[in-house]
């Protein structure tokens, strides 16, 4: 039994390497999109337009952590073009910088996680770790 649910598991993994081996550009795209959907509701509490709660402002953070960990794997030479993409060729021009982006990006996201405990810190936290989105999409990415 044991043998056959680390079967599973390893097949549902395998299965989500292979989908975004199959399609980087959506992965990517669906990721982003995530985090949108999540900073929409942080910048909600933020502005008290609803009630602040420390699990959805972890759940945030968790977002973000998990695709600063992960958006640097979407970018196959393969995936420059198509799928609506707004990537940038810079990405594939200075591909260790960009790298570097995400890694600044994660380091200041766990940060923010440690030091989120209410809604006066969180809004001090959310304020630092959203200045990477500007800054990264304004180099990374192409006008559209
Ligand atoms: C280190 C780089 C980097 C950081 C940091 C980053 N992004 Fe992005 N983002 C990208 C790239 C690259 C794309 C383009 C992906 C594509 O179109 O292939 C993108 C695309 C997007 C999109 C468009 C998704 C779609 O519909 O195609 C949204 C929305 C977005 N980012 C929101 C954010 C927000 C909000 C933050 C900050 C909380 C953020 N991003 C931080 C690199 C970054």
């Amino acid at each position: 039994m044991k043998g056959l649910l680390f079967t599973g598991a390893a097949l549902l993994a395998l299965t989500a390497v292979a989908a975004a081996q199959a399609d980087p550009i959506a992965q990517r795209r669906e990721t982003m999109k995530g985090v949108g959907a999540a900073t929409r509701t942080a910048s909600q509490m933020v502005k008290g337009e609803i009630p602040f709660d420390l699990g959805q402002a972890q759940e945030v953070l968790k977002v973000y952590a998990v695709a600063a960990d992960t958006m640097h794997t979407y970018f196959p030479e393969t995936s420059k073009a198509g799928g609506n993409t707004t990537a940038g060729p810079k990405i594939w021009e200075s591909q260790a910088e960009f790298r570097a982006a995400f890694d600044a990006w994660a380091k200041d996201i766990r940060q923010a996680a440690d030091e989120t405990k209410d809604l006066a810190t969180f809004r001090a936290s959310f304020g630092t770790v959203t200045k990477a989105c500007n800054a990264c999409h304004n180099s990374f990415r192409i006008k559209t």
